[in-house]
């Protein structure tokens, strides 16, 4: 459904996911539009700044996208974008793209578990 979604629209909303949104990223990434509303689990949708677009208050960083390209290969569709907007926290806001705190996002990472980050362990030129 989702994937339907961008294709009618163009746009959508990339969210990312700190560990304190797990139980809420597994219930969306695990039941199906087609099953009805995901509406089991408590949580606050309110429009994006730029884009027409869905985003989740628990987000601490939210891309908003507007598909530039669809390109399908085998089974798979991928959407290349351009980024209309950024919203993150406060103790997220960044120089640029070296900047950016990730203990402070707390990302979950993905390899087919869930995990967490581990250290800080430098930054580029540390260990010359
Ligand atoms: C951690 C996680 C990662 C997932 N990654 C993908 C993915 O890369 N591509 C995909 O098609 N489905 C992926 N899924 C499955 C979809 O989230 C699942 O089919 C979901 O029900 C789709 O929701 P929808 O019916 O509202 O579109 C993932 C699910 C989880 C929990």
């Amino acid at each position: 459904m989702t994937k339907k979604n961008v294709l009618r629209t163009g746009i959508f909303s990339a969210n990312l996911v700190s560990t304190d949104m797990l139980p809420l990223m597994d219930y969306f990434g695990s039941k199906h539009a087609k099953e009805g509303f995901k509406d089991d689990i408590s949580y606050e949708v309110v429009r994006g700044e730029v884009l027409d677009v869905p985003v989740l208050n628990e987000s601490r960083w939210v891309y908003e996208c507007e598909v530039a390209r669809t390109v399908e290969t085998g089974d798979s569709t991928t959407f290349f974008c351009r980024i209309r907007n950024i919203q993150m926290i406060e103790s997220l806001v960044c120089e640029d793209i070296f900047d950016v705190d990730l203990m402070a996002l707390d990302p979950v990472i993905y390899s087919g578990r869930y995990h967490s980050l581990g250290k800080t362990l430098g930054k580029i030129g540390d260990y010359i």
